[in-house]
């Protein structure tokens, strides 16, 4: 009797302290709301300024609802709003606490059954991720050098591998240049990018031997190392940087880094340093959105395919965040829906299927985005890519991970190859010796 009683207070107060991780977001729920047309988006977006809300997911009227998280200071508001405006919504997270706590449990069952944990298969920490991207760079030297870009604000070292057979000195060849984890809470996406470095460089098979000796890659797989570290051990759905910024605000942490390129900087994003958009108080306040900048300006006329790599949503979208369109908008577009194609081609039954389009038209107006930044940086075709979130949004169970790897790298070969065909001519005249 008085065993089992102490077995009972043992496991209550077990729970008590793993629920206390997530305890930011206890009372939290995510409401899924059915937008009409686009003045019921309009009625969204001003709520999510006004009551610095986080969106799980946006919506596009009468195609798919938006997700948006509402913790319980502003639930009453955010509820009478819709209801004043006949906006539909629905409860889709009751506790995003409780929904974060299963989301540990279920990573950590993931773990226990697989050993040993491959680098591309879970979310393992900074420390890991560079350990493996020096060890790939020592391993194999003549094809792989890895340069340090800088430092985080921080003071992590940012990395990223230049994969080559010819050092990049062939000037003729193209460069493919992709990039993942500026937003932290966005697991999925780093792995992604490592697993093209295994794919290129440890397993590279006899049917991809044209990517690797046709192409040059850049891959920078942890834009964001403070802000992903920081969703690691306080927040698991921090997005921003971890910059403070005394001269502008001293309270509130962080910078949308997908805001903070320099294309229409600021225009339409929220000026409190507190939002989880804000674009920061210039362009490339933050160094590591100035790592990708630097990255792009170096290779200036042969990068083919800059790939900006996000969760969640099944999207491949191009520039401009206004709506406007590049000059070579109908190659962009091709390439980017073979890409989607291919990997709709593998997808589980529960995906969706990929949307492929101009970011402002297919999803939502932006600003200071890098896929705007990598057009006007003189990439040939520069793309935001955002990865399945199989109805989970940003908690995908770990279980989908390679499987995502691969239907990625698949997609990312078709861009490789088509790019490289539609704009070969294009880089023989820029790279033509006088
Ligand atoms: C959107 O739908 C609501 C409700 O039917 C209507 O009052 C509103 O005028 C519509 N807006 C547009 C732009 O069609």
């Amino acid at each position: 009797m008085q065993r089992s009683l102490l077995v009972c207070v043992c496991a209550a107060v077990v729970c008590a302290a793993r629920a206390g991780r997530h305890d930011a977001y206890s009372s939290t729920a995510v409401f899924g709301v059915q937008l009409r047309n686009s003045s019921d988006l309009e009625l969204l977006h001003n709520l999510e300024l006004k009551l610095n809300l986080d969106m799980w997911q946006y919506g596009m009227p009468r195609v798919r609802d938006a997700m948006v998280i509402v913790p319980p200071r502003v639930r009453g508001e955010f509820l009478s709003a819709l209801d004043e405006a006949g906006v539909g919504h629905y409860v889709h997270v009751q506790d995003v606490a409780q929904a974060l706590e299963e989301y540990d449990e279920d990573l950590a069952s993931w773990r226990s059954s697989r050993t040993p944990r491959k680098i591309f298969d879970d979310y393992h920490r900074y420390a890991d991720i560079d350990a493996y991207l020096e060890e790939v760079a020592a391993k194999y030297p003549d094809l792989v050098t890895i340069v340090n870009a800088g430092k985080s604000f921080e003071g992590r070292d940012i990395k990223y591998l230049k994969i080559s057979t010819t050092k990049f000195e062939d000037h003729s060849k193209p460069i493919y240049f992709m990039e993942a984890m500026i937003h932290a809470r966005e697991w999925v996406t780093t792995p992604v990018a490592l697993y093209s470095v295994h794919r290129l460089v440890e397993d590279l098979r006899s049917e991809d031997r044209d990517l690797l000796e046709d192409v040059d890659w850049i891959i920078l797989p942890l834009v964001n190392p403070d802000g992903y570290e920081y969703s690691h051990t306080h927040d698991r759905l921090w997005r921003k940087t971890r910059s403070t910024d005394p001269t502008v605000d001293t309270t509130c942490i962080g910078v949308d880094g997908n805001r903070n390129f320099d294309v229409r900087h600021g225009v339409g994003t929220p000026t409190d340093p507190c939002q989880n958009t804000y674009a920061g108080a210039r362009p490339f306040s933050e160094p590591e959105t100035g790592y990708v900048r630097d990255i792009l300006a170096e290779h200036r006329g042969r990068v083919q395919i800059f790939m900006d790599i996000h969760s969640h949503g099944n999207y491949v979208l191009f520039a401009y965040g206004d709506g406007s369109l590049p000059p070579d908008a109908l190659q962009i577009f091709l390439v980017g829906s073979a890409m989607g194609a291919a990997m709709d081609a593998m997808k589980l039954p529960e995906a969706g299927f990929y949307r492929v389009g101009n970011s402002a038209t297919v999803l939502y107006g932006s600003s200071g985005s890098a896929q705007d930044y990598g057009q006007v940086a003189g990439a040939a075709a520069s793309y935001t890519l955002e990865l399945p979130g199989y109805g989970h949004l940003f908690e995908v169970p770990p279980q989908y991970q390679p499987h995502i790897n691969e239907e990625t790298w698949q997609g990312i070969a078709v861009t490789a190859r088509l790019s490289r065909a539609l704009y070969r001519d294009r880089y023989n005249a820029a790279n033509a010796q006088p």
